[in-house]
């Protein structure tokens, strides 16, 4: 199995693939064991929920997959390639390019409306102004889908 791609099963290659991530928390207090040991294998398309109590580590978790923080120990796959080794540089490319947050306290620029914050990483990175980038009204209204639970202890 190589080292820098994911191993490809019978379906869809996974978006997103994580073995035993781990992360403690090291603060001011006793160190707080927050993701132990997480495996997870999402697919295109595939509408996940993480659940669990206040403090199970839902945020740290996402913060690992997103690349907002690193992880302890374990591996992670996005897209096919291995990201948990990458610097802070490579980090930050792929967050503007591929990843999107909507954070638990929104952290959005305040000056900017909601519209202009989601288009923001299309700016930074440099997209053609000649068609608007976020539709300011949906004709059809997006049918609710049930999102796969995953929950957390
Ligand atoms: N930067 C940090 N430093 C120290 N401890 C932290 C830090 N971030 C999170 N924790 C602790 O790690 C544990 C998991 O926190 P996390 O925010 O991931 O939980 P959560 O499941 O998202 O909770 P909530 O449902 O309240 O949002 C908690 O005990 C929290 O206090
Ligand atoms: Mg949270």
């Amino acid at each position: 199995m190589s080292d820098t791609t994911a191993p490809s099963g019978g379906a869809a290659a996974p978006i997103v693939r994580a073995e035993g991530l781990t992360k403690t928390h090291r603060g001011e207090g006793a160190p707080v064991h927050a993701v132990r040991g997480v495996d997870l294998t999402v697919r295109p398309g595939e509408f996940v929920a993480v659940t669990g109590p206040s403090g199970a580590g839902k945020s740290t978790l996402l913060h690992l997959i997103g690349g907002l923080q690193r992880p302890d120990s374990g591996k992670l796959w996005l897209d096919g390639q291995r990201v948990d080794e990458y610097r802070e540089a490579r980090w930050a490319v792929l967050r503007r390019r591929s990843i999107g947050v909507v954070f638990q306290f929104f952290n959005l620029v305040s000056n900017l409306t909601v519209a202009d914050n989601v288009e923001l990483p299309a700016l930074l990175a440099s997209l053609p102004r000649s068609r608007p980038r976020v539709p300011r009204r949906t004709s059809r209204r997006a049918r609710p889908r049930r999102p796969r639970e995953v929950h957390a202890r």
